[in-house]
């Protein structure tokens, strides 16, 4: 096995964690780990079922975006099948659990841009994407959805160069794919945990994000706001001055380059 080469053994092999990646079902290539997760727990996987592949060729992103995954990057995708209460913690999980495994496998100090993308130097590393089944008024299962661009010269791919980096491209190294994987399964799941408590998943989600304070244009929906981003609430909406002093509150959205 080649140094950091990606297999279900490699993966799960003393991880550490209870249920997130004790199953791991593992692709080289693949069209989107979010349709075989999606697959899996509408077939009943248990929670923490991970799905993983090297590449995907039809990756998704938020609002219906490409998500691009070539070679060198990661897809990932949880299966979790949370209480409805929980589901606000789920992007704050994903995006904490991304923060501290990029950090513990090469000292960088991620920031996290409301809600949940995850930037070195205000350049995208990871993208996150949470999709929901619900079952009448519960929860049958969620996806997180992450991907992270790991070893990939981001300047070969011009539709991302100007506006994404790479871990490698950051540390002039290549960086261990196996270990950061694991590392980030054995973050969402303590994250996870500590989610279903609420408040210290909160607070630390809300003291690293690098939004907080800035003017900023957004998209929600149809409308674009601006304004500053003043605060956010503990269900993780953003709380946005507009020019004329009004406060408005935006539950979803996306944040519009400067
Ligand atoms: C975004 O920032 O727009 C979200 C990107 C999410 C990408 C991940 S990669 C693993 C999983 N599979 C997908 O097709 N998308 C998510």
């Amino acid at each position: 096995m080649a140094e950091g080469s990606l297999s279900e053994a490699a993966i799960t092999h003393s991880l550490g964690t209870s249920f997130i990646g004790q199953r791991v079902i593992y692709y080289p290539v693949l069209a989107s780990t979010m349709e075989i997760a999606r697959l899996e727990a509408q077939k009943g996987a248990s929670e923490g079922t991970v799905v993983v592949a090297d590449r995907q060729t039809a990756g998704r992103g938020r609002i219906k975006r490409l998500w691009l995954s070539p070679e060198g990057s990661i897809a990932i995708s949880i299966i979790l099948r949370p209480d409805i209460s929980c589901l606000p913690y789920l992007v704050m999980v994903a995006s904490l659990a991304v923060v501290h495994s990029i950090e513990w496998a090469t000292g960088l100090e991620p920031q996290i841009k409301w809600p949940n993308d995850v930037l070195i130097g205000n350049k995208k590393v990871s993208g996150i994407l949470i999709e929901n089944g619900l079952r009448g008024e519960n929860v049958d299962y969620s996806i997180l959805g992450i991907g992270i661009n790991i070893n990939l010269k981001v300047s070969g791919f011009p539709d991302i160069a100007g506006i994404a980096t790479s871990l490698s491209d950051e540390l002039g190294r290549h960086v261990l794919r196996l270990g950061l994987v694991r590392r980030l399964l054995v973050e969402v799941e303590r994250l996870y945990l500590a989610a279903k408590q609420g408040e210290p998943v909160f607070e630390e989600w809300r003291d690293r994000l690098v939004t907080l304070g800035k003017r900023v244009q957004l998209r929600s929906g149809k409308d674009t706001y601006r304004g500053i981003a003043q605060s956010v609430k503990p269900d993780g909406s953003l709380i946005l001055r507009q020019p004329d002093g009004r406060l408005v509150e935006i539950v979803a959205g996306d944040i519009l380059p400067d």
